[in-house]
């Protein structure tokens, strides 16, 4: 049965940008990035540039805004020059189509390995406090993961300074703007959330400080790029990388009222039930809605994210719980995903094992659709 997608299709005011729909690609780690170096590379490029439409919004890939902040080889990063110059061939790529991008810039904290830090160490976290699991290490080894280093208080600034750099060289870069990534269990959520957060400084306790970091590094970004250039992700409720809080209601309100005054270009929550990085097929759906539950504390653009097909999605922004709506894995299989949302059209199925290999395969390889 074919469905009338046309809220979908209207025009949307994004900071300075007037997006043409509201098909927003979600940011996806690809770990695809040249290794050494974690510089976006000219198949990057190729396979972002597949993805860009006429006035559509991509929200590229979590972005390391220092070494010790990645989890993996080949994620890339955006504190060298080299990397600023791999990642502007990737912008004019989807600025070629038509397309508008912004770059998610994350530090994913104790989720990282002492093999990816500069000095061989454990890396940083709020608290040392190491998460049950596994993580492999640089050569590919798979470990537990190890009991983070604490975070001095005096290094607190350099933290937020980073993300301000990375901020500038994005810009240079030529993105059209920057995601705050505070979701998913890495280092910004590390510090909102009680479990991963036991400072007693000015940088966790009550929510105000553990929301510190989070609101630091935004308006630092804020000053550099503007702040209707910068976006905020959140998983309120989500359940990802050992994340998890135990009052997470009225610590995402507070958050959210804190990012509501700066004027910032977009919201974008991360639907509870959907996993972290999509790792499982259908998650739990009896749980409420993120952008239901905090709509009326955001006055800005609101970004909705997570396991959405093109009848809820529309039905999201028909009801105005969303203004526009991410896709993470099908837009990882449709290049052209905003035509076959408009045309009604088969979606090509996602192959999982490709979604963190190597190379052209489940990559670059997805066809568009047939003339
Ligand atoms: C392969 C893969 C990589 C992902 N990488 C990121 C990431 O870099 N940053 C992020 O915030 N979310 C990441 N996610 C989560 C997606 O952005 C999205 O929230 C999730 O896949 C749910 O949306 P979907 O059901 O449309 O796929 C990733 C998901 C997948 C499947």
């Amino acid at each position: 049965m074919s469905i009338d997608t046309a809220p979908l299709f209207q025009p949307l005011r994004v900071g300075p940008l007037t997006l043409s729909h509201r098909v927003v690609m979600a940011p996806l780690t690809r770990m695809r990035a040249t290794v050494p170096g974690c510089s976006p590379n000219e198949m990057n490029a190729r396979y972002y540039g597949q993805r860009a439409s006429q006035g559509g919004l991509i929200i590229a890939e979590a972005s390391q805004v220092m070494p010790g902040g990645r989890p993996a080889p080949s994620t890339p990063g955006c504190h060298s020059d080299e990397q600023v110059a791999g990642w502007a061939g990737v912008v004019k790529a989807i600025h070629d189509k038509g397309g508008y991008v912004f770059l998610q810039l994350w530090h994913v904290g104790r989720l990282s390995h002492s093999s990816f830090q500069p000095d061989g160490q454990p890396p940083f976290a709020p608290s040392p406090i190491a998460i049950d699991g596994k993580t492999r290490t640089a050569d590919g080894q798979l470990v537990p993961y190890e009991t983070p280093r604490e975070i001095p208080a005096d290094a607190m600034p350099s933290y937020v300074e980073a993300y301000a750099q990375a901020t500038r060289n994005a810009m240079r870069a030529g993105f059209d703007g920057v995601e705050i990534h505070g979701a998913n269990g890495y280092l910004l959520e590390q510090f909102l959330q009680q479990r991963s957060n036991r400072r007693t400084d000015a940088w966790g306790g009550a929510v105000e400080n553990r929301m510190r970091l989070l609101l630091d590094v935004t308006k630092a970004a804020a000053a550099v790029a503007g702040a209707d250039r910068v976006g905020v992700r959140l998983s309120p409720f989500g359940v990802a990388n050992g994340s998890g809080d135990d009052h997470p209601e009225p610590l995402y309100r507070d958050v959210i009222r804190a990012l509501d005054p700066l004027g910032l270009a977009y919201l974008h929550l991360i639907e509870p039930r959907a996993s972290g990085a999509g790792q499982r097929e259908v998650d739990h759906q009896d749980v409420p809605s993120a952008a239901v539950m905090y709509r009326r504390d955001w006055r800005g653009p609101l970004i909705a994210a997570g396991n959405f097909k093109p009848d809820t999605a529309t039905r999201m922004v028909a009801e105005g719980h969303a203004d526009a709506i991410a896709f993470g894995r099908y837009f990882i299989s449709n290049p052209d995903l905003p035509a076959r949302i408009r045309q009604g059209s088969e979606f090509t199925p996602y192959h999982r094992p490709t979604f963190y290999s190597q190379g052209e395969e489940g990559y670059t390889d997805y066809p568009p659709m047939a003339a």
